[in-house]
């Protein structure tokens, strides 16, 4: 078992990394605290990994519900029900909640938990690419509203997230490519080694070799946590871990959540970004290029459709701007493994870079 330490002002926790982990009964019996449990998962991951958690949890009792899976689910009424199962089991602030699955099911069960008494504990085990290198780290929790994405939310830290890297193997191939789209973003932003090591080991990491993937996961979440312990709730640092989502957000946005995976349309706003920073001077010539040679590896899209206009980009960008008055607020590449904030870049600039990428 690896171990990676998040140390945050406000709580430090462990991150477990290994194969196998769900039924690693030591791990389990450290966090649960003294109260009853509840596992969270989804239709789909439950009949593959519950069993292997109830084994880790070594006859404690648990409670499970069950919540239909995809994004449409991460709602209000889904949230609902897990408070409801809560309060039916007569939940006392010493319970602990466990969400097993992906970033959807972490999402929401870890908004449950951050709403219920206040505060309860919560444990994640993540089982796609995307939630063990990204969204299982941090505390970010929430739900969509009809009119937004992760519109409603709270900061709620889990007190431990145990990632089995073995969960990999049932997850398909679009959603395993999809996660390796934020490996590649930690390498541009911040790791030029691990961006290296991405493309010496391409083909390991497309055959699913075991270390391979391991080693990503594990140098994903160190970044991460490297991040999130300078700044915990988003007033700077943490902002450059949203390379390539401004682009990527609007993308989803105009083609309506159901052409891409958010990895995909990150890679495509990566590239976007890339081309900015390269038209704008802020780093050398080819270095989109390199992005775009390591993303075709993992077969992420590098292109925007013919069929997406820079008006319907610029516009949906403008209504995700979160509160910043006046400009758009990017994050531009001055070399791989190095990034800036940048509230300089005009319209002018944004459409040629997004027409750059047809
Ligand atoms: N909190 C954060 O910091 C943060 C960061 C990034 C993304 N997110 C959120 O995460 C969500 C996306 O997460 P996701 O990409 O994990 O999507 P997801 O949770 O929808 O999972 C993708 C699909 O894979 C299935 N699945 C999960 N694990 C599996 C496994 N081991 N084998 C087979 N199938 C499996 C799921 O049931 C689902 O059908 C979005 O809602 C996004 O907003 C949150």
């Amino acid at each position: 078992v690896q171990t990676i330490q998040v140390n945050l002002a406000s709580a430090s926790y462990p991150v477990y990394l290994g194969t196998g982990l769900l039924a690693e009964a030591s791990l389990w019996q450290t966090h649960l605290g003294r109260g009853q449990v509840l596992v969270v998962s989804n239709e789909r991951v439950a009949p593959l990994y519950l069993q292997a958690l109830r084994a880790g949890l070594a006859g404690r009792e648990a409670a499970v519900h069950i919540l239909p899976d995809g994004e449409q689910y991460k709602t209000m009424a889904t949230w609902s029900g897990i408070i409801d199962q809560l309060v039916g089991m007569q939940a006392r602030r010493d319970t602990t909640l466990i969400a097993l699955g992906g970033g959807v099911v972490g999402d929401i069960s870890g908004f449950a938990a951050a709403c219920y008494m206040r505060g309860i504990r919560f444990l994640q085990a993540p089982t796609t690419l995307l939630a063990q290198v990204d969204a299982s780290v941090g505390g970010k929790t929430g739900i969509n509203h009809a009119q937004g994405k992760n519109l409603i939310g709270a900061f709620h830290q889990p007190a431990a997230v145990v990632i089995d890297t073995g969960t990999l193997a049932t997850l398909a191939e679009r959603e395993i490519n999809a996660g390796l789209a934020e490996v590649v973003k930690y390498g541009a932003i911040m790791d030029a080694g691990l961006f290296a090591w991405l493309e010496s080991s391409a083909t390991a990491i497309r055959e699913r070799e075991a270390p391979a993937l391991l080693h990503l996961v594990h140098q994903s979440v160190a970044n991460k946590a490297a991040i999130v312990a300078q700044d915990e709730k988003e007033g700077g640092v943490r902002a450059l871990l949203n390379f390539g989502h401004s682009f990527g957000h609007a993308l989803e946005t105009v083609t309506g959540y159901r052409r891409y995976l958010h990895g995909e349309a990150v890679a495509i706003g990566m590239v976007v970004a890339s081309r900015l920073s390269e038209q704008r001077g802020l780093c050398p010539g080819g270095t989109a290029a390199r992005l775009c040679g390591l993303m075709r590896q993992f077969d992420l899209p590098l292109a925007l459709p013919q069929s997406v206009t820079s008006e319907a980009m610029t516009a949906a960008m403008e209504l995700d701007k979160k509160g910043l008055a006046s400009g758009q607020r990017l994050i531009l590449l001055e070399e791989i493994g190095r990034a800036v904030i940048d509230d300089s870049s005009s319209h002018g600039h944004i459409v040629a870079a997004i027409e750059s990428c047809r």
